[in-house]
């Protein structure tokens, strides 16, 4: 191997004193330098090496095989890194070596020839570099990373145990609401010469749309929340095929919106009821058309519903009405911090507006 031109004149500069200037190399390196002869045997060590080995004197291992100095588990590796040398080659790799004294190290070990000028191997050396922190700072962070991993399957299965008893409960609350609605509409049969017949179906028509307000309520188990949207949409395109009806449902509210369980069931019970009005007082021998629009401003919800119906009576008001679904709306809309309001829509129908204040746990208004 022959010099590069550029380094020569560092030759120059040291005018003879190569040795004394290689020996202040390898002291000042912070590494384990140790020079072997071909058969593995120690020869040199740096003082650095000897201080990060925890060597007291050189003449303790002057002389030793050095993979003999080593765990019997790293003995492959330094035979293969030595028999590489030998053949010109270098070797990396790392391995762990207790100090002279006992003191637990990892090393970052390179091996590589020492030629003469004519490119014949005659030496190996070692450098090792004290890598115990990055290495035991590795295994933190493994460590870290499995109990995490761990934490995350225990979650997953806590989250899945949730979602089985979500399904058990939501089973059971079905079939409670099929049971009621079923009894109701058998009293309803038996009674239909009475004037509370038409009364006690009514009541069942109102509990068949409280059951399907139920089963489009979707938690989320992870959050215990219901996504707006996602939820509106659904109820508004089921109970538009339940009660035969044309629902247009527009969405002005971000994705991310959640509400709770209970503001979201009275949602859908003001929905169910205004949709309900909409078809049953929007003509009767036609496909009614409803437009239901949410939007939201800062924390407030705002749910439109709009048909193209008759309109509302000239006299109407809310307060006097006699039936039952304006009063469950007001209930509802006063319970959120809201009110219900109406007028005539574009296409001549009814509008109803309510405006509610959704509760500090609801997340994603802006
Ligand atoms: N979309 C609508 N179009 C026209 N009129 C409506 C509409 N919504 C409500 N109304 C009028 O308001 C009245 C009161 O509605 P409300 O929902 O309280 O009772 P109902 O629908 O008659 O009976 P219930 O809801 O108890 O089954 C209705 O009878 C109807 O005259
Ligand atoms: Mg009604």
């Amino acid at each position: 191997m022959s010099i590069p031109d550029d380094n020569l004149a560092a030759l120059d500069l040291l005018d003879g004193a190569e040795q004394g200037f290689t020996l202040s190399v390898l002291d000042s390196s912070p590494d384990c330098i140790k020079l072997l002869e071909m058969d593995g045997r120690l020869s040199f060590m740096n003082s650095n090496g000897m201080c990060a080995m925890e060597i007291d004197d050189f003449a303790q291992v002057q002389g030793a095989v050095w993979p003999v100095m080593w765990p019997q588990e790293s003995h492959d590796a330094l035979a293969d890194a030595m028999a590489e040398a030998r053949a010109g080659r270098t070797r990396r790799f790392e391995a762990f070596c207790p100090t002279a004294k006992g003191t637990p190290r990892w090393w970052d070990v390179t091996v590589s020839p020492v030629r003469l000028a004519n490119g014949e191997v005659t030496r190996i050396l070692a450098c090792s570099r004290d890598v115990t922190d990055i290495v035991t700072a590795r295994e933190q962070l493994r460590e870290q990373a499995m109990l995490l991993k761990a934490e995350v399957v225990l979650k997953d299965a806590a989250l899945a145990r949730q979602k089985v008893l979500l399904g058990e409960i939501d089973h059971r609350v079905k079939n409670s609401f099929s049971a009621v609605i079923a009894l109701l509409r058998m009293q309803a049969r038996i009674h239909a010469d009475v004037d509370a017949g038409p009364l006690i179906g009514d009541a069942a028509n109102r509990i068949t749309t409280l059951s399907r307000v139920h089963e489009q309520l979707h938690l989320d188990p992870e959050s215990g929340f219901v996504t707006l949207t996602d939820y509106v949409s659904a109820l508004t395109q089921d109970l538009g095929q339940a009660l035969n009806a044309h629902v247009e449902f527009t969405n002005h509210v971000q994705a991310s919106v959640r509400v709770n369980p209970s503001q979201a069931a009275a949602i859908g019970q003001l929905l169910a009821e205004l949709i309900g009005n909409a078809i049953k007082h929007g003509g009767k021998d036609r496909r009614t058309t409803v437009w239901v629009d949410v939007s939201a401003q800062g924390d407030r919800l705002m749910l439109r519903v709009m048909d193209d119906g008759p309109g509302l009576p000239a006299d109407f008001d809310v307060d006097s009405v006699d039936g039952l679904g304006m009063q469950i709306c007001q209930i509802y809309a006063q319970q959120m911090g809201g009110a219900l309001t109406y007028g005539a829509s574009p296409a001549g129908g009814a509008s109803f507006d309510v405006d509610i204040q959704l509760d500090a746990t609801s997340v994603g208004f802006s």
